[in-house]
């Protein structure tokens, strides 16, 4: 997986690279246009509106947010199809710890997030502050477990975490990846940072 920048509007492209036995099939994640606040207020923390109508099922998009990246990942019904299975392998699968801090109310459930279909999570490790690298690909791989589902994997010091960004047990990660405030403004129109207006 690879993430480039474009400096110019703040968003990154997310190339995910599947790990198949011939070879890696790669796929673009379209650039999605984002309506964004001027530096001062995003330097603030300004919300910031993004576009989500391109994402195709098994995208990925980053966008930033208060400095950090958010990653928005439109998940494929198989990919949801394997979430509850994983509960006994992870080490919060409920969302239970730090819930002020790293789940919001309305993403407390089975697939962390308002709507089944799109993951909003900032793809920043709990452990070390690493930055995790897609894995969404099942199926057995270098440093994976053979029955991995699709996920992330983070290289620093190899925590595994979920679809739904929670992470497995016995891993140096000790929490699941944040869920930040958001909301729907339309079907196509996402907002991250404020929750209020869904
Ligand atoms: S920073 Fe992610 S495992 Fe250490």
């Amino acid at each position: 997986m690879s993430e480039q920048v474009d400096q110019g509007r703040r968003t990154w492209v997310a190339i995910a690279c599947g790990a198949g036995a011939v070879g890696g099939v790669a796929a673009a994640v379209p650039f999605v246009s984002t309506f964004q606040p001027s530096e001062r207020a995003r330097a603030a923390g300004a919300a910031v509106e993004v576009d989500i109508a391109a994402i195709k099922p098994g995208e990925k998009l980053t966008v930033e947010w208060r400095g950090k990246p958010v990653w928005i990942i439109r998940r494929t019904p198989e990919q949801l199809a394997e979430l509850p299975k994983l509960d006994p392998e992870l080490a919060d699968p409920k969302s239970l710890r730090k819930p002020d801090e790293l789940t919001p109310e309305y993403a407390r459930n089975g697939w962390r997030s308002r709507k089944p279909e799109f993951l909003v999570v900032v793809g920043i490790c709990t452990h070390l502050g690493c930055s995790p690298s897609d894995k969404f690909t099942a199926g057995p791989q270098a440093s994976l477990p053979n029955d991995w589902a699709g996920g992330f994997l983070c290289p620093c010091h190899g925590s595994t975490f979920d679809m739904a960004g929670r992470v497995f047990k016995n891993k140096p990660a000790p929490d699941n990846l944040e869920v930040p405030p958001h909301a729907y403004l339309s079907d196509t129109r996402l907002i991250i940072g404020e929750d209020k207006k869904a």
